[in-house]
């Protein structure tokens, strides 16, 4: 079965041909990054009105690639949660059209659970489950046990930001770059992570052992750049960005990104002990940092499976990917579908 996906959450316009949930016959991301940088963040105004300037391109694009004509198309699968409200409208209505006007099936997926999905497009030998989930992109931070594609508890979730909202509010605070994570592990690669001390939040012990909270870590990074500033008012600023040039930009992004990620392993590593699973599997944006899966691979204990860089970030392979199976077990959705910002119905909330 070839399945069209479509996935426009957020500031990625993209779409893909899967058949049968595996095999990859095209995947374009058109990214709207340029339109966004100037503001240092995603703009919803801006995202929505440039999925409605290129989804036809997008979609077309991905059918050629692909070498088919609409009606090699036998199902279309789209992201209608969680995300935002009218960048999600855009792809769930061209997808709603294209298979209202071929009248083939159609289903309606979510993101996060699609970014879980992500690594078994490319393996040949995908991970049994259950095994743990490490959910991580700009808006969402899931630690969850995963019994199958569709059915996931989560253990763990993040008291306030998002680890990649973290990386993108410390970079745009420090003029680094924008999208941040990026950014961050770019420049920490020539950075000092010991250079600088950040605290770890509090929440190892109890109900919380498996959530994580990066208020508090952006708080101290943004608090050392005032600190700078305060030393050194009126001095000299390294081009382009706001860190002194006296100071290592690479050694905060360096300092940062290692507690970033420490933060994510210890939640991580006290929901393998609580529940005994040894497989990791991570997805979402955050999941391409390098620092992360440098850690990961060090643990010998614990089977760590990353998807290819391509299938981190979002894409519309992985929701035609996970759109098969609901297709395959024969739902559908009605058209009558909407979108949703956010997701209930996890057993811990899952904002
Ligand atoms: O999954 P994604 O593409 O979109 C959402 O569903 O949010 O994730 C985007 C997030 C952004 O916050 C971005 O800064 C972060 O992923 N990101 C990274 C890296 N690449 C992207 N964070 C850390 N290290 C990276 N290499
Ligand atoms: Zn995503």
């Amino acid at each position: 079965m070839k399945v069209l996906g479509i996935e426009t959450s957020c500031d990625e316009c993209a779409a893909a041909v899967v058949e049968d949930g595996r095999k990859v016959l095209s995947n374009v991301v058109a990214t709207q990054i340029p339109f966004h940088a100037p503001y240092s963040g995603v703009v919803p105004e801006i995202a929505s009105r440039k999925h409605t300037e290129w989804i036809y391109a997008v979609v077309k694009e991905a059918l050629d690639k692909a070498g088919l004509e609409p009606k090699g198309i036998d199902a279309v699968a789209v992201t209608n949660r969680p995300g935002l409200l009218g960048s999600l409208l855009v792809g769930l209505s061209f997808a709603k059209a294209f298979a209202w006007a071929r009248n083939i099936p159609f289903i309606a997926v979510d993101h996060m659970l699609a970014h879980l999905y992500a690594p078994r497009l490319a393996l040949d030998d995908p991970p049994e489950y259950p095994f743990l989930g490490l959910l991580v992109s700009g808006g969402h931070s899931i630690i969850c046990r995963a019994d199958n594609f569709d059915n996931i508890t989560v253990l763990g979730t993040t008291i306030d930001d998002a680890a990649g909202e973290a990386f993108d509010k410390v970079a745009k605070y420090y003029g680094f770059g924008y999208p941040g994570g990026a950014v961050i592990d770019r420049l920490a690669q020539s950075g000092d992570s010991g250079a600088f001390r950040f605290p770890l939040p509090n929440l190892h012990k109890g109900e919380h052992r498996c959530d994580v909270s990066y208020s508090g870590l952006k708080t101290a990074v943004i608090n050392q750049l005032e600190l700078f500033v305060r030393k050194r008012r009126g001095g000299e600023t390294a081009s382009g960005s706001a860190v002194p040039s006296w100071t290592r930009a690479q050694d905060i992004a360096a300092s940062f990104q290692k507690t970033a990620v420490d933060i994510l392993l210890r939640a991580l590593f006290n929901a393998a002990g609580d529940t005994g699973l040894s497989t990791i599997v991570a997805g979402g944006g955050v999941a391409a940092n390098s620092c992360l899966r440098a850690c990961l691979v060090e643990r010998k204990d614990l089977h760590c499976v990353f998807p290819p860089l391509e299938f981190c970030g979002d894409n519309g392979a992985m929701i035609a990917g996970i759109g098969y199976h609901y297709l395959a077990r024969g739902e559908r959705s009605p058209l009558s579908v909407t979108p949703s910002a956010r997701v209930t119905g996890f057993k811990k909330k899952y904002p």
